[in-house]
C-alpha cells in the first residue's frame, strides 16, 4: 500500500554543504533501490521532508533516518494513504532554502519565519505540491 510520510526536525547542529551532499548522496543510493520518492527541504536549520512509497518500506527507512545524530526534535506531521505519488521523478529532491524560495516558503508560514511545526496537513499538502510545480530543483 502506497503511503506519504510528512515530518519535520531541527538539524542537530550547523550543517554545511558537506551534510547536505552525503544526506541526498545516501537518499539517492538508497531511496531509488526502495522505490521511496520524496522531497526535502533545509530552511533555517529546519528539515521538512516528505517520503513516498510502500508503507512498510517508508515506515522502516522513517527509523533508520530517526536515528541520524544529525538532526533531533523529529515530528510527524502528516501519515496519509496516497492513490498515487506526486514525485514520479526524483528519488530525493532537495529544495535548498534560495532566496528565490522564501516567498513559497512564506506563503505557508503562519509567522515571519517558516515553520512546518505549526503548519496544518493542508497548508503541508499544498506546500508540496506547489513545490513540485514551481520550484527550480538542483541536484
Ligand atoms: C533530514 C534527513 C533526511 C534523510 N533522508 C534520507 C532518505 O530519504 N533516505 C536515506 O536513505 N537516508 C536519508 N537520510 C540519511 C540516513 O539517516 C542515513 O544516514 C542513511 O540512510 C545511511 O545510508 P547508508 O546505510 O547507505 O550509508 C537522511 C538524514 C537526515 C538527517
Amino acid at each position: 500500500m502506497l503511503i506519504q510520510l510528512t515530518y519535520a526536525s531541527r538539524c542537530a547542529h550547523a550543517l554545511g554543504p558537506a551534510d547536505v551532499k552525503d544526506i541526498l548522496a545516501a537518499s539517492q543510493r538508497n531511496n531509488a533501490r526502495l522505490g521511496v520518492t520524496g522531497a526535502l527541504c533545509l530552511n533555517h536549520g529546519i528539515f521538512l521532508q516528505q517520503l513516498e512509497g510502500d508503507r512498510m518500506v517508508v515506515n522502516a527507512l522513517y527509523h533508520q533516518i530517526l536515528r541520524d545524530p544529525r538532526h533531533r526534535d523529529t515530528v510527524i506531521l502528516d501519515l496519509s494513504e496516497i492513490t498515487h505519488r506526486q514525485f514520479t521523478g526524483w528519488s530525493m529532491g532537495l529544495l535548498p532554502s534560495l532566496d528565490t524560495n522564501r516567498q513559497l516558503f512564506l506563503k505557508y508560514s503562519v509567522g515571519s519565519e517558516f515553520d512546518p511545526y505549526s503548519m496544518s496537513t493542508v497548508s503541508l499538502r499544498s506546500f508540496f505540491s506547489e513545490v513540485l510545480q514551481n520550484v527550480r530543483w538542483l541536484e
